[in-house]
């Protein structure tokens, strides 16, 4: 390994992101060769330095990991959390991988690229490579995430056009945010109560899909990722994950704004293949409390749950 900045050393090592590694060497929980290191600019050489991180030991050269995890609704995307929820990392260590292993022996730290909702689903990148992860939640990055959403209601030409244009999120405090970037949208099935739609956003805003929707008079029932850039959730169960493959890890890393709509996959056309995640009723989603709506009498209040939001790529998912 080169010599590196230490918050890079620390963040490819999957000990935290590389803005909390920045933190870590600020409160001075970082020594290298036994000196404790303050300064952000700091450099050091992991196969040559001895790198001490308070509370995760002396660092060795970790290899990099990168999963596609199929999120179940009603789980967090925390590493840990204080109200005792699933979380994803829970999920992961419940199952072996589906598939190929890139990667033998204990599986290193990883951390979830971006945030799902707790009640949304479908497809989470986690890695410890620190770097992707940021570039791929950079707002520059433009990297197209596609989202299967029933809605309450039939939208109307007017609602679907004004999505596709973009529209103003109303913000917690009663603000009104920029309007949104151009989005993808179609609708894939229809009934006079709901309403399946396939939706490209390049964007990664907190609860962008449920309050695009909701700015258009929309409630989301159900919102699913299906794919990342060109990673896809298809074929993983629902609670499956899977190493990436060396040609996804490839096409992500070169990611770059201009590639956003090429390196999408093409859209096959329609298809009626059985949705991969079982519907849980039309109950309205809960990871965002919808402010025009009030909780019926004798449910709980919508929680605002800020640690979960979102960030992700197209999927056959039969709309039921
Ligand atoms: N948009 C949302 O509203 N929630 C998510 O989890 C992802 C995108």
């Amino acid at each position: 390994m080169a010599i590196e900045r230490l918050q890079k050393i620390l963040a490819q090592a999957g000990v935290a992101s590389r803005r909390a590694a920045e933190q870590f060497i600020l409160d001075g929980r970082v020594k290298v060769n036994g000196s404790v290191v303050r300064e952000l600019g700091s450099k050091a050489n992991l196969d040559t330095d001895r790198i001490e991180v308070q509370g995760h030991g002396t660092l060795k050269g970790q290899p990099l990991v990168y999963i596609a995890m199929h999120k179940p609704a009603n789980v967090v995307t925390t590493v840990d959390d204080p109200e005792g929820r699933m979380t994803v990392m829970s999920v992961l260590g419940m199952s072996r991988a589906i598939g190929p292993r890139q990667h033998e022996g204990d599986l290193p730290r990883v951390y979830p690229v971006g945030r799902l909702d707790y009640d949304a689903e479908g497809l989470l990148l986690l890695t410890n490579d620190g770097d992707l992860a940021n570039a791929m939640l950079h707002p520059k990055t433009h990297v197209p995430k596609t989202y299967v959403v029933k809605i309450k209601g039939k939208p109307e030409a007017r609602a679907l056009e004004r999505l596709k244009r973009g529209v103003h999120l109303r913000e917690e405090d009663g603000s009104v945010s920029r309007v949104t970037s151009p989005a993808e949208v179609r609708i894939l099935k229809e009934s006079p109560a709901n309403a399946w739609l396939e939706l490209v956003i390049i964007e990664g805003r907190h609860h962008q899909v449920k309050r695009m929707l909701e700015a258009v008079g929309h409630r989301v029932l159900r919102l699913i990722r299906t794919d990342f850039g060109s990673i896809t959730l298809e074929p993983l169960p629902t609670g499956g994950w899977r190493f990436l493959t060396n040609a996804e890890i490839a096409a992500l890393k070169s990611w770059n704004p201009g590639s956003a709509h090429k390196a999408k996959r093409p859209r096959p056309a329609r298809s009626d293949k059985p949705l991969s995640a079982k519907p849980h009723g039309d109950k309205p989603v809960r990871g965002k409390p919808s402010r025009a709506e009030k909780p019926s009498r004798g449910s709980k209040p919508a929680r605002t749950d800020r640690r979960t939001g979102s960030v992700a790529g197209p999927k056959r998912l039969r709309a039921r």
